[in-house]
This record gives structure tokens, sequence and C-alpha cells, in this order.
């Protein structure tokens, strides 16, 4: 007889998690007729199973035939994150790995939401669905994607993308001061009574809502109500300024949407200027409401510990500002949102995008060099506070960087605490709209490239934070001319010590 494996019960995983990993191996032996070797009892390494795992094709660089050639003998969620746009950006409410994830689990249907991936990575997951899921006769391709197996176990805590947590706003304070071109918010949200647990270097998602006055004005131009039936995202019915306000993007306009208009596609249009002009042609809300995108949760990065702030969690939040071609003023619907639109009391959406590639050495007496500008802050803030409140007594150095030091130095006083109190060893901070020439956080890690390599030769952790367009690929250059430099070695040697780190899980980024 077939002996089914069972995890011991000394293995990491909650007991919603041990069930469904057994149920998961018993589907396993009965579709392979064979128990995985090593007999009745299974050990596996981490409940994210990601431990050690290296992603070749997480490289936006890299064409989407080569991505999908490195993960051809992957599991299927795999290949399929290996069909996205691999930047991370978080327009789908997930990062590449999470997402693929998602609709290899079965939790998420819609193939469309990774936006820089377009119809190209569409098509693939299409393609990967298809390809593994033979629906029997009598049922549809997307049950049967439900029903398959997924290696990758469910989430832990009861609230999830699919069933936010309702967090009350304790503030949503300015962290610039009087002179700056930025406005950047720290965001206190309570999660007291509820399951919701972070570790520092988690992102938290939150659902967002459309901005009621911008609502307000285009039911005005459709000369609508509000109260009108139209179609939601999940198929359901709602009204029109509900689904305005909680299911759909207003801001940025859809190919479809140029196209029920009539009009050629174009750059930095906002759905405003659209109905400006065509408004008074639109005969069917239903199809205004059906060229709009779903709105998606947009993730942050957790700036606080839950050892120094139990039942809170902090963000800090860049508010997305800018005009459209047409000189429309244009608000990001999420950072919005949570600086202006959610006032004290009232209640967001909002859930735990755990991050199992980003975190805090294991080990408290492992140095840690943190690379965060702007918002980039905000994991190393969670950090210092973790370090400081639980006593470790490794060594910590922060870059940070912003435009003016009076007007942009976030959380000055905090981090001056974390220096008079010892957690941060080393603080380099680099002004880049001071002087006339720009300064930035690389300019300051290769003045003390010494001192910054011999950390890596203690063993230290090197992290980053913050804008993925130029600064995380400036900081690399710079991590390599420090390691060739410092270390005497050849331009090759250097990006190899380098792999290495990031292989050991020494080099970190959460960049977005
Ligand atoms: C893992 C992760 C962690 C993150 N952590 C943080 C964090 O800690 N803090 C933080 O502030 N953000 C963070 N972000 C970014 C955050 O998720 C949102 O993307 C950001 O707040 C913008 O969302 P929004 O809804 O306000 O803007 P949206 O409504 O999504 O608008 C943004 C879009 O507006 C357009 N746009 C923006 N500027 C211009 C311009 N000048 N001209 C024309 N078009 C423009 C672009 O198309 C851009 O994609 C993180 C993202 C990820 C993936
Ligand atoms: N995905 C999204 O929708 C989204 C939304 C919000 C923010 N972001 C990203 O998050 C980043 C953080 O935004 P932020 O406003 O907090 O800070 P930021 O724009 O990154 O600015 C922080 C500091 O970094 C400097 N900087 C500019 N280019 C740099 C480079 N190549 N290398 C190193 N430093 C550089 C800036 O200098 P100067 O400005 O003087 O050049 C400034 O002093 C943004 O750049 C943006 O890309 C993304």
């Amino acid at each position: 007889m077939m002996m089914v494996p069972t995890l011991p019960e000394t293995a990491p995983f909650s007991p919603a998690q041990r069930a469904w990993l057994n149920g998961f191996f018993a589907g396993l032996v009965s579709s392979t007729g064979s128990a995985p070797s090593g007999g009745e009892t299974v050990a596996v390494a981490t409940p994210t199973m990601t431990e050690e795992e290296s992603f070749p094709w997480h490289d936006a660089a890299l064409p989407i035939s080569k991505r999908l050639e490195l993960a051809k003998d992957k599991p299927v969620e795999r290949q399929m994150m290996a069909a996205m746009a691999q930047l991370d950006c978080g327009a789908c409410g997930y990062v590449c790995q999470t997402y693929s994830e998602a609709i290899a689990r079965g939790e998420e249907k819609n193939l469309t939401l990774c936006t820089p991936g377009g119809k190209e990575t569409a098509s693939k997951l299409k393609e990967l669905i298809q390809l593994r899921i033979k629906p029997t006769p009598g049922q549809s391709e997307e049950s049967a994607a439900t029903a398959a197996p997924s290696r990758i176990p469910p989430a832990q805590s009861t609230h999830s993308r699919k069933n936010p947590y309702p967090a009350r706003l304790i503030a949503s304070n300015p962290l610039n001061k009087p002179g700056s071109d930025k406005d950047t918010r720290h965001v206190v949200l309570d999660l007291k009574g509820s399951t919701l647990s972070y570790k520092p270097g988690d992102a938290l998602g939150v659902w967002p809502e459309n901005c009621p006055d911008l609502v307000q004005e285009i039911l005005e131009l459709l000369h609508a109500s509000g109260a009108e039936d139209v179609p939601a995202p999940d198929g359901q019915h709602t009204s029109l300024r509900e689904a305005l306000l909680r299911d759909y993007i207003i801001t940025q306009p859809t190919e479809d949407l140029f196209k029920l208009f009539g009009q050629p596609e174009a750059e930095n249009v906002a759905v405003i200027d659209l109905l400006r002009q065509h408004a008074r042609k639109l005969t069917d809300l239903a199809k205004f409401v059906a060229a709009l995108s779903p709105l998606q949760p947009r993730l942050y990065s957790i700036s606080s510990s839950l050892l120094a702030h139990p039942n809170q969690v902090h963000l800090t939040v860049g508010v997305v500002r800018y005009n459209s071609i047409h000189g429309t003023p244009c608000k990001g619907i999420a950072s919005t949102y949570l600086s202006q639109g959610l006032r004290p009391g009232q209640k967001a959406r909002v859930f735990v995008h755990a991050s199992a590639k980003f975190a805090l050495p294991a080990s408290g007496d492992t140095p840690m060099i943190m690379v965060g500008p702007g918002t980039g802050i905000a994991p190393f803030r969670a950090f210092l506070a973790e370090r400081g409140a639980a006593g470790h007594k490794g060594k910590n150095w922060l870059f940070f960087g912003d435009q003016r030091q009076a007007a942009d130095f976030l959380y000055e006083d905090e981090i001056q605490s974390f220096q008079s109190s010892g957690v941060l060893t080393n603080l380099s901070t680099a002004f880049s709209r001071d002087q006339e020439k720009k300064v930035y956080v690389q300019h300051r890690m290769l003045e003390q490239g010494k001192e910054l390599f011999e950390w890596l030769e203690q063993g230290a952790h090197f992290y980053v934070c913050g804008d993925a367009k130029r600064m995380a690929s400036d900081v690399d250059n710079a991590l390599k001319q420090i390691v060739a430099e410092q270390g005497g070695m050849s331009a090759e040697e250097a990006t190899a010590y380098v792999a290495k780190l990031t292989k050991t899980n020494r080099y970190q980024r959460d960049v977005y």
C-alpha cells in the first residue's frame, strides 16, 4: 500500500498551511503514484519555499524569450513569473513573484494585470495556464485552473488581498518642511484587534479609493446622477458613483477608452481630458465603465516595527502629482487617498504583502549597510526600530539622500536619536540640491569605499530601497566599483563578488 507523506508537527507551518501541504502531497502521490523520496515525513525548508532559490530571469533587460528559456525547467509559477516584465513595479498590486504565485494558486484570475508586460505577458500566461490545465468535459478552463494543485502554500493571515483588513487611520502627517518641492507623508494605521502581523521588510497592500471631487466632475460631464446601474469588475452590478469611487481607474485611460472615443492613443492624457472633449458623444454608460481598468491595490514598504509600535503599521508615502499634456492637474490615486482622501478615524482596506527576499539578517550581530534615498528610507526606519527595540548589537550604516537638508531630511529627529542611542553607527547623507553640483548616495558610498568594503568583508548585508529607474543601478555600479578598487579585483571579479552577495542573500533590493 502506498504511504501518503505527512509533514512533521514541528515543521514551521500554521495548522492551515500544514493541512494544505498534506493535501498537496496526498494529491501528488495520487497523481504520480509515488511518494516523494524520504519515506513518510517530508522536510520542507521554509513556508515560502524561496530560500536559496534564485531567479536568473528576474532581469527586466532580458527579452521575454530569454527569460522563459531560463525558467523552462522550473515549476509553472516560475515560468509565469518569467513571463512578467520583471520590474516589480507594483502596478498589478503584487510584485512579479507574488502575482505569478497567486495565478498558480488559482486566487488571481486576471491575467492582464502586468501593465509593462502588456499583451505579450498576458498571452504567455494564458498559454501556460492552457498547457497545464486540460479541462475535463463540462469543466470550464477557469474552474480547472482553480482546482489544479499549486506548490505554493496559502498565506497565513486571515486577512489577504481578497479579504483586506479595515485599518483606522490614526494620522497622515507631512514629513517635508516649508521650502520643499515634495510632499512625503508619515501615515499611521491602527491594527488593534486585527490578526495582521508583519516583519521589517514586508510591504502593506492598500486598496485605494479615487478622489471624490474627480468622481463628481466625471458624473457631471456624463450628465449622470451616480445612481445608474453599471457592471463591476467582478461581474456583479453596482452604482456608477460606487464604481467610479472604488472599482475602476479614472485617472489614466486605457487603449479601449481611446478606441471608444475614436482617438489615437497618446501619452500623458487623463481620462478627464478625454471626457471633456468626448463625453457628449457617449450614449452607453456600461460601455464607458467597461473601457476602464479595474483598480488594483498599491504596495508600500512598511516603515515601522511591531516591537517599537505594537498594533500599528507606519508608511512613508511620496504623494504623486503631475500635469497631463493638456495641463490638467493629476493626482496619484493611492498616495492622494492616504495623504488627503482618508481622514483620521476612517478606515482603509489593507493587507500584508510578506517579503521573502527583503529582511533583517538572521543574526542581530550581522552588520547592515542600508541605502535608502527619498521614500526608500521606509524599510530602514523599520529595521533600525526593530534592532533598537530588540537590543541587537550589529553595526548599522545608513545612506540617506534627498533634495534639501533643511526641508527634506525625512525622520531627521528619529535618525539623530538612533545615532545617539548607538543603534545607528554611521550616517552618510547626500542632499542633491544644496550645492550646484548634484551629490547622490552613490557618491557618498564611493567617498567612503574603504570602510564600506571593510564592512562587507566583515559579513555586512547590503540593502537598497527606492527608485528603480536610475538610483538602484547607479548604486549597483558604485558597489562594484568599490569592490574592484578596495578589493584589488578586476571588473569581472568584482561582478562575481557582488553576484555572490546576492546569491547568499547578503545583497537585497526593494526598488519600485
Ligand atoms: C514593493 C513596493 C514598495 C513600495 N513602497 C513605497 C513606499 O514606501 N513609498 C512610496 O511612496 N511608494 C512606494 N511604492 C510605490 C507605490 O506602490 C505607488 O506606486 C505610488 O504611491 C504611486 O501610486 P498612486 O496610486 O499614488 O499613483 P498612480 O495613480 O498609480 O499614478 C502613478 C502613475 O502616474 C503616472 N505619472 C506619475 N508621475 C508622472 C509624471 N510626472 N508625468 C506623467 N505621468 C506621471 C505614471 O504613469 C505612474 O505610473 C512601492 C511600490 C512597490 C512595488
Ligand atoms: N512606481 C511608482 O509609481 C512610484 C511612485 C512614487 C515614487 N516612485 C519612485 O520612488 C522614488 C522615490 O521617490 P522620492 O520622491 O521619495 O525620492 P527620489 O525622487 O528618488 O529622490 C530622492 C533623492 O535621490 C536623488 N536622485 C535622483 N537621481 C538619482 C540617482 N540616479 N541616484 C541616486 N540618487 C538620485 C534625488 O535628487 P534630485 O531629485 O535632485 O535629482 C533626491 O535627492 C522615485 O524616484 C520614483 O521613481 C515610484
